[in-house]
């Protein structure tokens, strides 16, 4: 049985990494190392809990010792690295956090698998998960692909873009053997909901606002979450060492069409006359350092690993909006408390 590592495994894309690699590879033993932050919870892995070949590691990746004492304890032969502060709010409120995490957090890594690898990398591989923030902005043209220079504009895609470079950095002067992909934005269940889609959803069966920034003509290019965990199973068992693979859905929407889209299926399903959800629709203060538009070219996963998306989005929107509503005790535990004093804190100074 090889034992594999995976952090941040309790946060929206890692659960549904866990539960793949869990039910897919009986032989390997998955261990999910997650520091339970206010963005991890155990509820998204109920289902998978209590199967044999998982174990859940409470444990902060900012911690060396504590990580290198893992490594000891139980030999990981693979790591899936997704563990990361991941909100651009957020980062903009609170920079430092985003830098202790992302970076050092992603050093103190890449430091434990050298150090326990050192006498024999063979067969071994570190995964690093990255978003396509790192490339900057686009214009209304073109796409990211893996060879774009680097441009990150908030302090997320920057601490990001610092951990892609060390990453690359012990591939090259180590020889570590590491794979990197950068995805586009994901959407699905289990979603944290201070993000767009699922907290526009939240504040559509509670009737609140839906703070549209900006014009709303901001462009992102979304893939459904089980799509990007499947090409993480790819990338991690097919990819070349040293390589980057770009993952995106093909799927560009600005924010404003993709709100009403939303509005016109919760309508539906809550049974509401149509166009009422979008009466909530409320223009807010920009984000700070707002990037216009992502795109990303999957070309090269496609061609070298065959890998492509499987829903489409209407499909996929679907699913997510049914999710939220039969999940109405998981959304009212991880909207209590805390969530609650963010959203005032965030959303108190924007009209
Ligand atoms: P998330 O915020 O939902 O989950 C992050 C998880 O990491 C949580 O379970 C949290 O408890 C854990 N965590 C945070 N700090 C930690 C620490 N110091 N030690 C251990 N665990 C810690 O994030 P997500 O949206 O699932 O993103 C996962 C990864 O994928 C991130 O690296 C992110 O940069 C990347 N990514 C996200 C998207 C997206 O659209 N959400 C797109 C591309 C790439
Ligand atoms: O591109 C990949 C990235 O996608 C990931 O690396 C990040 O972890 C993930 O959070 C996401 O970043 P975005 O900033 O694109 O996602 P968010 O859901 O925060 O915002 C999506 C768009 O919607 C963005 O243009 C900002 C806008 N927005 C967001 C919120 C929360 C609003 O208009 N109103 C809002 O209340």
């Amino acid at each position: 049985m090889k034992n594999i590592l995976i952090t941040g495994g309790a946060g929206f894309i890692g659960s549904h990494v866990v539960r793949l690699f869990v039910n897919k590879y009986p032989d390997y033993h998955i261990f999910n190392l997650d520091a339970l932050t206010y963005a991890g919870n155990l509820e998204n892995l109920s289902d998978i809990e209590n199967k044999p070949n998982y174990t859940f590691l409470k444990g902060d990746i900012k911690d060396y010792e504590l990580i290198q004492s893992f490594f000891e304890k139980y030999a990981f032969e693979g790591v899936i690295h997704l563990a990361a502060e991941s909100h651009v709010d957020r980062s903009i409120a609170n920079p430092l956090e985003f830098v202790l995490t992302n970076v050092v957090g992603t050093v103190n890594l890449l430091n434990a698998a050298k150090w326990f690898w050192k006498d024999n990398m063979a067969g071994k591989r570190f995964y690093h998960v990255s978003t396509d923030e790192v490339y900057g902005s686009l214009g209304d043209e073109g796409f990211f692909v893996e060879s774009t220079s680097y441009d990150p504009r908030s302090p997320y895609s920057a601490s990001k873009a610092s951990s892609d470079h060390f990453v690359r950095a012990y591939h090259h002067t180590y020889k570590l053997p590491v794979v990197l992909s950068n995805c586009s934005n994901n959407y699905g269940p289990n979603q944290f909901p201070e993000k767009l889609i699922p907290l526009c959803i939240n504040n559509i069966i509670n009737n609140k606002p839906l703070p549209v920034y900006g014009k709303g003509e901001n462009i992102r290019d979304w893939l459904y979450v089980v799509d990007h965990a499947r090409a993480i199973d790819v990338v991690f068992h097919k990819g070349k060492n040293g390589e980057t693979y770009n993952i995106g859905g093909h799927n560009e929407w600005t924010n404003i069409d993709l709100i009403r889209v939303l509005c016109a299926i919760m309508d539906h399903k809550l049974g509401r006359e149509f166009g009422t959800s979008e009466n909530l629709i409320t223009y807010v203060t920009d984000r700070a350092g707002h990037d216009l538009r992502y795109a990303i070219d999957a070309t090269k996963i496609k061609e070298d690993l065959g890998w492509m998306p499987s829903l489409q989005f209407e499909e996929g929107l679907e699913k997510t909006v049914d999710w939220y509503l039969n999940s109405t005790a998981w959304l009212k535990n991880v909207t209590s408390g805390d969530y609650q004093k963010y959203y005032d804190k965030q959303y108190q100074n924007r009209n």
